[in-house]
């Protein structure tokens, strides 16, 4: 199954960015930087259908009726760790957004998600809410996430990642068909470890250098 609400951000800087990250010589240093780079990038495009109102305002030249964003309110979670390396620059772009943070680490035997932290903006049901996580790659911890999420009250909920296996995808059109994913890439699929291929590696350890 693919996910009805597939984005694939096609863009060249996007796509350019990202083979420079996939590369194995690229440094945490840069690594770091281009994750930056194309957080911003990513963040466009996930925010692209915020709704937006009228305010009249005064140019140089004369009034007008000007977009600006209606004002409905953001949040923003990061799935943790990795999830840290897209937030600060979708932060940069939404800096009023509220942020909250998931704890999950991957048991590595069974694949599956065991939470260890969950601190969540209040007034969930209320707002946008963008979920944060470079890899989508078995589905597990990104769907506990949503799971957690959509407890908390939370209704409009978009998942922005970086890189996307099919099988991430399909558990996440199975469980939450709802929730539109935002990716700049589908790779070819997860190796026996759950890791994503040809993928980047670890994304954590790649932007923290802890390998
Ligand atoms: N998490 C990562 O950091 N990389 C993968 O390839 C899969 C999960």
């Amino acid at each position: 199954m693919t996910h009805p609400n597939l984005t694939i951000v096609d863009h060249p800087l996007v796509q350019h960015k990202l083979t420079l990250m996939r590369h194995r010589e690229t440094s945490t240093a840069g690594f770091r930087r281009l994750l930056r780079e194309i957080s911003l990038l990513l963040a466009y495009e996930v925010t692209r259908d915020l709704p937006l109102m009228t305010s009249e305002i005064e140019t140089p030249m004369e009034p007008m009726q000007a977009p600006l964003l209606e004002g409905k309110k953001l949040a923003l979670i990061s799935i943790l760790r990795a999830g840290n390396g897209l937030l600060d620059g979708v932060l940069e772009l939404i800096p009023a957004a509220r942020v909250g943070f998931v704890g999950l680490y991957r048991n590595e035997e069974t694949l599956q998600p065991v939470q260890y932290y969950c601190k969540l903006p209040a007034a969930l049901d209320e707002r946008i809410t963008i979920a944060v996580d470079p890899m989508l790659a078995t589905g597990n911890s990104s769907v506990a996430a949503i799971d957690l999420l959509k407890e908390a009250g939370a209704k409009d909920i978009r998942f922005l990642c970086l890189l996307a296996a099919p099988e991430g995808v399909a558990r996440m059109a199975e469980a939450h068909p709802d929730v539109p994913v935002i990716t700049a890439a589908l790779d070819r699929g997860l190796n026996e470890h759950g890791y994503i291929l040809p993928g980047l590696g670890d994304a954590g350890d790649r932007m923290f250098g802890t390998k």
